[in-house]
């Protein structure tokens, strides 16, 4: 036993000390057979089908049909409902003769109740297949409809991450889902994750399992040209923070125990050389057209490349995982007081959407996880277009941190937490329910205390 810790470690101490060049760097783990890992030394990236293509979404009928679909569950909110992409798929279902419903309900930025609302049609209904038309609301709320009307005698919680819910496997088969997204930001069409505001706790959890992931996403940027100003920007951060968080989140070889068994590796695996890829691609494409898609609507170049760049990173987070933007995020947006995105845009109704909730700490969070891995920082920083010639590793996160602010003034992006109608006084609620959001918590590359947040979201208050 003495003998193969041994070797163990010195093959440990091989890696540590080899090539850190962006082919060879890669910092895996080298595990001898049999031995027992206390790290996870494999990651695994899984992703829906992907078809993208301007005006792909005439081919969703030929889709259903393929699958033999009979009875089509269609998902979508009030608002998209009236709009392009919804008439372009049901044009298309009905060209191609597949019988379906519509369900029109879903609640922007959903939360337990409405999803329940949605599993109620779905279960009322015997529905074969489902196609989701619309941002991440309207995704994540047919994922959970599909979810419990194949499991009709689960309780609500037993599917919802731990500590919140139980955290069960899906071990029932699902219908195939296909998601049509309509904004340019989650990436939920090929991730295993359902996002959902928990009422009672006045924080956002979610469910999270391979099963969830639709098989097919169709990603047709022409939806995004109706996108409003705010939208395009609010989601637009939400791919930035993607590609930011799962860039510099733990390796996936810091994060352990391996599992038993591989079917038990989680959703949210660390960061990996395969979703580092994604993440540059997206950071590239937001350099590029960012703010080109937030400046003119009709700028199908720009729309369809963030398009793309949500789906990509869709990929990364959806293996990799996101870290404390997401986790401050979801007590953010679950105790919202009175803040109403102007314009209406998402209703009347008090609301920080998603993508606002997760940028407020953004400059706060990359000045503290800089440490880590301050290379990492610096690199994600230069290809955001910051000058990093001479930046020594210390100045690493400021220099991260500003770069991210200047996107954020030149968006308009509300200053801090203020706006969003927070004090200090909200700053120990606000802890609390980001603390049950250990995945998120435990994928930051840095270990953090009570303190660490209540700073981070103090920091945050005011960001300009
Ligand atoms: N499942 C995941 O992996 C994942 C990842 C990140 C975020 N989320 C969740 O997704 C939700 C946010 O989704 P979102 O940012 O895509 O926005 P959204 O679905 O909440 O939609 C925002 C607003 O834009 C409107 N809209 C959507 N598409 C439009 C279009 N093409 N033209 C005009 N208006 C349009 C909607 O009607 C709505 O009013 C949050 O609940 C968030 O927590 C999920
Ligand atoms: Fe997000």
């Amino acid at each position: 036993m003495a003998n193969r810790k041994r070797v163990f470690d010195l093959l440990r101490t091989i890696d540590v000390a080899s090539c850190r060049c962006p082919a060879h760097g890669n910092r895996g783990n080298i595990q001898v057979s049999n031995a027992t890992p206390q790290k996870d030394y494999a990651f695994e990236i899984k992703c829906s089908t992907v078809r993208y293509g301007l005006g792909v979404t005439r081919e969703v009928g030929h889709d259903l049909v393929n699958m033999d679909a009979k009875n089509v569950c269609v998902v979508t909110d009030p608002n998209v409902v009236n709009l392009q992409p919804l008439k372009t798929t049901l044009d298309s279902l009905t060209k191609t003769g597949v019988n379906y419903k519509v369900y029109d309900k879903v609640r922007v930025e959903p939360t337990d109740t409405s999803f329940k609302e949605a599993i109620a049609f779905a279960k009322a209904n015997d529905f074969d297949s489902y196609v989701a038309v619309g941002g991440g609301s309207v995704m994540d709320t047919a994922k959970a409809a599909n979810l419990y009307a194949c499991d009709p005698e689960a309780d609500f919680l037993d599917y919802v991450n731990a500590d919140i819910g139980k955290g069960k496997p899906i071990e029932v088969p699902l219908k195939p889902m296909i998601a049509i997204p309509t904004t340019s930001g989650t990436g939920s069409e090929t991730t295993g994750t359902s996002i959902f505001d928990y009422e009672e706790l006045h924080t956002k959890t979610g469910i999270s399992h391979s099963a969830l992931r639709p098989i097919l996403a169709l990603i047709d940027p022409l939806h995004t040209l109706t996108m409003p100003e705010k939208v395009t920007k609010y989601s637009g951060f939400d791919i930035f923070c993607h590609a930011l968080e799962s860039f510099t989140a733990v390796p996936f070889t810091e994060r352990g125990p391996a599992p038993a068994n591989p079917s038990l590796r989680p959703t949210y695996q660390g960061s990996n050389p395969i979703s580092d890829v994604w993440a540059r691609f997206c950071l590239q494409v937001l350099q590029k057209y960012f703010k080109r898609s937030v400046q003119n609507p009709d700028d199908v170049e720009a729309r369809s490349n963030m398009h793309l760049a949500s789906t990509m990173a869709g990929v990364g987070i959806g293996n990799a995982g996101v870290h404390l933007c997401h986790g401050l995020a979801y007590p953010i947006a679950g105790h919202v007081k009175n803040f109403v995105p102007a314009d209406n845009v998402y209703g009347s109704a008090p609301i920080i959407p998603h993508g606002l909730s997760v940028v407020m700490t953004a400059p706060a969070v990359f000045r503290f996880t800089a440490p880590s891995d301050p290379d990492k920082h610096i690199e994600a920083a230069g290809i955001l277009g910051a000058n990093t010639t001479g930046v020594k590793q210390a100045d690493a996160g400021k220099l991260l941190s500003d770069t991210i602010l200047q996107y954020m003034d030149y968006m308009k992006i509300e200053n801090g937490l203020k706006t969003l109608g927070y004090t200090s006084e909200d700053i120990p609620d606000l802890v609390k329910g980001a603390l049950p959001q250990k995945r998120l918590l435990a994928l930051t590359p840095l270990e953090q205390s009570k303190e660490d947040l209540s700073k981070l979201l103090e920091d945050s208050l005011t960001v300009y």
